[in-house]
């Protein structure tokens, strides 16, 4: 369930927002999320962890927006970036510095030098050629940079292989094999002091068998590093719990995280700082998609429901062919659903939403795509010159526009004629 986003009545409703309202007062397509429902999945990672010295970072490559990175913040996470603007956007939402990992496989010289400055928690770096790199311009600028490395465990995540990161073929990570040795290296290098080992092995992991594989394989690294004299502080197992998209049943974070500790214990390592890296689990069903049906289109093959969203605004499906849910907002009783394939208004076939879809809908309906709280907004792009959409956040009855609806002024603001 999604406790947070029901029916009151006929109508959807986030918390105690109701949609319908939200949409007339800000217009579609319309990003509305539940703050309560991230804090209770943060609750979940937490209770998961009680007692022990544990950082939840948010990966917020999910969904960087402000007020999205303010409730995080606010309740005192830290935070897993990928690039200097996404250093500039979590220090733009008052975040900790202090808990923030920067991980990504083609940090530039700028970059680090910007999380230098800031001060940041950690550099978990994925590659020889970047430690040699990252030392450099440590010593240029007077500082030892602290690091981690990303192993690759070489684990089967079991999920789509776009978004799956810990094989051996994957661009991502150290491979395991040579991890020693290259530690070896980082703790010779004059400008880095080694503070950690991470890992992740991908995202939408919906069971708990490969974070159990990756946990061990990482644990037997551990002891070899640490047999070489280099101490770990922290181990950090990334992100990639999965969400319900489509009756997916992934463990539950504290169920997850107390199976993992109690195999960390029994290791002898329970004793460690331990830092996680989730995204998606902490806003995927958090936010829905409002969006307006434009026309309906009946065809001898196929019967097309076009909305006012496209993979402009929802990228998932034309991307990984993921699946999300299409609700009406304003539930019709009496009307007979027909079956559509729910698209956009953009120049592309691979524009869609939903495929094969029941609904009973006219032109003017609303529309609610569900679970559209993680990789929505945050890959949103300006294909066919189209403006990013509003964003809504809910807390009980108070729902706040904390992203106003892209104008083509914007768009247009960094060009110039010649
Ligand atoms: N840590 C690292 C190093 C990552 O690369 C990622 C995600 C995370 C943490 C967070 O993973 P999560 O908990 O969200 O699974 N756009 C794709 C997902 C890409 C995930 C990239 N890395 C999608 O829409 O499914």
């Amino acid at each position: 369930g999604q406790p947070h986003i029901a029916r009151d009545g006929a109508v959807l409703r986030v918390e105690q927002a109701d949609l319908q309202a939200l949409a007339r007062e800000h217009g579609t397509p319309l990003f509305v999320y539940s703050k309560q429902w991230m804090l209770d999945a943060l609750a979940a990672y937490r209770r998961g962890f009680e007692g022990r010295d544990a950082l939840v970072c948010y990966a917020m490559k999910a969904n960087s927006s402000l007020g999205v990175l303010r409730v995080f913040a606010e309740a005192g996470c830290g935070f897993d970036i990928v690039s200097g603007g996404e250093l500039a956007r979590v220090m733009a939402a008052g975040a900790d510095v202090g808990k923030v990992i920067f991980s990504g496989v083609g940090k530039t010289r700028a970059e680090m030098r910007q999380a230098l400055e800031a001060g940041i928690a950690c550099f978990n770096v994925e590659s020889e050629a970047e430690l040699d790199v990252l030392s450099d311009v440590a010593v240029a600028a007077g500082k030892r940079a602290p690091v981690s490395l990303r192993i690759n465990p070489n684990v089967d995540a079991k999920t789509h292989p776009y978004i799956s990161t810990g094989l051996k073929g994957n661009k991502f990570g150290i491979a395991h094999d040579r991890a020693v040795e290259v530690y070896r290296h980082a703790a010779s290098l004059p400008g880095l002091t080694v503070v950690g080992i991470d890992c992740h092995i991908g995202s939408q992991i919906t069971e708990a068998s490969p974070y159990l594989d990756a946990l061990e394989r990482v644990l037997d690294l551990v002891q070899a590093i640490e047999a070489q004299d280099i101490r770990l502080q922290h181990l950090d197992f990334g992100g990639g719990l999965g969400i319900d998209y489509n009756g997916d049943t992934p463990p539950a974070a504290d169920a997850l995280w107390q199976q993992l500790l109690a195999r960390l214990d029994a290791r002898g390592f329970g004793d460690r700082k331990l830092i996680i890296e989730p995204g998606r689990s902490l806003v995927g069903n958090a936010g829905v998609c409002v969006t307006e049906v434009l026309y309906t289109k009946p065809g001898e093959e196929k019967n097309f429901c076009i909305v006012d969203a496209a993979m402009n605004d929802l990228p998932r499906p034309a991307m990984y062919e993921a699946f999300h849910r299409i609700e009406p907002v304003v539930l019709k009783v009496d009307a007979e659903p027909v079956r559509y394939d729910v698209v956009g208004p953009v120049c592309e076939s691979g524009d869609w939403l939903g495929r094969d879809r029941e609904l009973a809908v006219q032109s003017g309906d609303l529309l609610a795509v569900l679970s559209a709280g993680a990789y929505c907004m945050s890959m949103a792009s300006n294909y066919n010159t189209r403006g990013r959409a509003a964003e809504v956040l809910v807390s009980g009855s108070e729902a706040r526009l904390i992203r106003r609806r892209e104008t083509v002024e914007d768009q247009l603001r960094a060009e110039q004629l010649l």
